[in-house]
């Protein structure tokens, strides 16, 4: 991945009068009139966007069948926003086959694990092992790059859209077939090592041709879990590999113009391996919709430092969110006064530099007419529509902070394969969730006044004081290594229960757990102890007095010393919490699931101990500073209903305030206060 913000192309660049913070989103002019489309750009200049995606959804307006093609129509959308100054992120419009493909050749169709084919009627029904498909996408990819290439409002490449969103698991004969190819790859053309690697002498599976071996399909039982395992590699493999096919494509034509495709980070983004596409992008970009939660901006906020992780700090792009409503989830609700600004402010707070929505005029058909967008229905002259403009405008105003940094020395560990596996069935306890786990943690991180960055286990940990694994249930020796090499270099490292049980062959690994992390904790264990739905121990010491749920377990200590133990139950008196001192770092494990105000007991105690830094914490109130060569920008974001005051100094770049030793939020407001560096301090 490249360095920094996007770097737009020399046809792009300066037409701005230096870089601004992108603020735009989908533009599906196919869907409309071709009279609609000048209202279009007026709109779109008088709201400040200056990048939209065009075409996601293309593929059948570009090539209405298997021999004819129709550019015009795109051209004059490319020229007319050119012509007004908005760039382009262009789509190569592979995300939706027209019906033609998938009508001559039925094999393109996905099938699910119970052998249903997906019709078209829907998107995405393409399965991505599916060689026609590749064929045929790339042929359109290849007639694009070529016409638009050299295209002066080009600025960005936008590869399918979703990679996998509704399409990543097929279990059809293609699948099937790439599957195994994958499979002799990967275990060097031996089945003797997938038998042994898969464990197969287990209810009988050994076995004995390549042709033998499916996809995890439909079974009685619960399935070999490292079959499965594979099956979810190969899958996230095969979407990366459309995404490098289509890439290899675009940087022959224009290897100046950076590529990405658009991620979701938590939820329905469970699919995919990103940490492993990540390099394979010019830049991150990452789309998010709130979920209808008391605390939504805990998981906005998980997402955005996700995105940050993946960019490995650098600047990245929310491709997508909503200026209100979704249409997909059982109730849609709107955005609460404010919102809106105070959500996309919590994503630029955490280095994103640009923001763009799904969708810029509101559908007037088709299964999201009721989605929301920049243009409403009602149009321009509507609520939504003002706070979209004036939207526009706080971010141009804010265009200082573009490639600054968010400021983290905290991390919270998130693999995917570590989310897959925790999450299968056949577990000691089933009602697990690696995400909910993760995000818990992360909440109460957050709750402490920290800023975290969200990394993959493999990440370089060297810059963080303190390090939480939760549920790092699978984990390779190098990763597991990695930690412990933290926690010597100085690190405060946190694991919690259930992690470092198997290995990436999803087998136990042998000795007692927590199996990967014994030697670095301290402690062994020899058996679960998970808790029914109603039962909860009591537990003291650094935690305070408080309770475990879902899970405990007998500790034993190798070396390591109880920081807190069970008050109550068959462990009464034996370790809960415990800590060895490692090298110049030390290593925490929880050894069941707190309640909140443990753990926020527990977090303090190691933010004190690590020197993380962390800003006084004011419930409601999200802090985070990005920092440039000279400057700080601390962003004030009040979700609360109550003004809050904090110590600091310096302009907000959004009304031009300038703040003397005191900075007040007003209720539900946002700041964005520049200061010399350093000044931020004691935010
Ligand atoms: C996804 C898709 C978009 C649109 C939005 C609606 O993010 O990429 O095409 O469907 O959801 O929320």
């Amino acid at each position: 991945m490249r360095d920094g913000w996007i770097r737009w192309p020399a046809n792009v660049a300066g037409r701005f009068g230096g870089e601004p913070v992108a603020f735009g989103g989908d533009y599906n002019p196919e869907q409309w009139d071709e009279s609609v489309w000048p209202e279009d750009a007026r709109l779109m200049r008088e709201a400040g966007v200056n990048l939209v995606t065009v075409g996601v959804f293309a593929w059948s307006a570009l090539q209405p069948g298997p021999d004819r093609w129709d550019f015009g129509w795109l051209d004059r959308v490319l020229d007319l926003l050119h012509a007004n100054d908005i760039a382009v992120d262009l789509a190569t419009a592979t995300a939706s086959p027209p019906p033609w493909l998938t009508t001559r050749f039925p094999e393109v169709l996905p099938v699910d694990r119970d052998g249903r084919t997906m019709s078209q009627g829907g998107r995405q029904a393409w399965s991505p092992s599916s060689q026609v498909f590749r064929e045929h996408s790339l042929a359109l990819v290849e007639k694009l790059a070529a016409r638009y290439g050299g295209h002066p409002a080009l600025a960005l490449w936008h590869v399918s859209n979703e990679l996998g969103g509704h399409n990543s698991r097929c279990y059809g004969e293609a699948s099937a077939v790439a599957f195994r190819g994958w499979l002799r790859e990967r275990y060097g053309d031996s089945l003797d090592a997938l038998n042994a690697a898969w464990a197969t002498r287990v209810w009988s599976q050994s076995y004995s041709a390549w042709e033998e071996i499916q996809p995890p399909r439909l079974t009685f039982t619960d399935s070999n879990p490292t079959q499965v395992l594979d099956f979810d590699r190969f899958s996230s493999d095969q979407l990366r590999e459309q995404l490098r096919a289509e890439s290899a494509v675009l940087r022959r034509h224009t290897p100046d113009v950076p590529i990405t495709t658009n991620m979701v980070l938590f939820d329905a983004g469970k699919n995919m391996n990103y940490s492993s596409w990540a390099g394979d992008m010019d830049l991150v970009s990452s789309d998010h919709y709130l979920r209808p939660a008391p605390d939504a901006d805990a998981e906005l906020s998980f997402s955005a430092d996700r995105a940050r992780g993946l960019a490995t700090g650098s600047p990245w792009l929310l491709m997508e969110t909503a200026t209100g409503a979704t249409s997909w989830r059982p109730v849609n609700p709107a955005k609460r006064p404010g919102q809106l600004r105070r959500d996309v402010f919590a994503h630029v707070a955490r280095g994103a530099d640009g923001i763009c929505f799904f969708q810029w005029r509101a559908g007037q058909a088709g299964p999201e007419r009721f989605h929301s967008a920049m243009l409403p229905h009602a149009g321009a002259g509507s609520r939504k529509f003002h706070e979209v403009k004036a939207l526009g405008a706080d971010l141009a105003a804010c265009a200082e902070v573009l490639g600054s940094r968010t400021a983290a020395d905290c991390a919270l560990l998130f693999g995917e394969e570590a989310w897959w596996a925790a999450d299968r069935e056949s577990h000691p306890h089933n009602g697990l969730s690696y995400a909910d786990t993760a995000l818990r943690w992360y909440r109460s991180l957050r709750d402490a006044g920290l800023t975290v960055d969200v990394v993959p286990p493999s990440a370089d940990l060297s810059r963080y004081r303190l390090i939480v694994a939760p549920m790092l249930y699978l984990v390779s020796d190098e990763d597991a290594g990695a930690l412990a090499a933290a926690a010597e270099a100085g690190a405060t490292v946190l694991v919690t229960y259930f992690s470092g049980i198997v290995d990436p062959l999803d087998r136990v690994r042998l000795g007692g757990y927590p199996g990967a992390f014994r030697d670095l904790l301290g402690v062994r264990v020899e058996e679960f102890a998970p808790l029914l739905d109603a039962e909860t121990v009591e537990i003291k010491g650094v935690t305070g007095p408080g309770r475990v749920s879902t899970w405990h377990e007998q500790i034993d200590l190798t070396d390591a010393v109880a920081e807190a133990t069970y008050a109550g139950g068959d462990f009464a008196g034996l370790p809960a919490v415990t800590r060895a001192a490692r090298g110049s770092g030390e290593a925490w494990y929880v050894g069941g699931e707190l309640e909140s105000e443990a753990r926020a007991a527990l977090l303090a105690a190691l933010v004190e101990r690590s020197g993380a830094t962390a800003v006084p914490h004011r419930p409601g109130l999200d802090a985070v500073i990005r920092r440039a060569a000279d400057r700080d920008y601390l962003f004030l974001i009040n979700h609360g209903a109550d003004d809050a005051v904090v110590a600091g100094s310096g302009t907000d770049l959004l009304d031009g305030s300038v703040h003397e030793d005191e900075i007040v939020v007003p209720a539900g407001g946002v700041r964005v206060v520049a200061s010399a560096r350093g000044a931020t301090a004691g935010a």
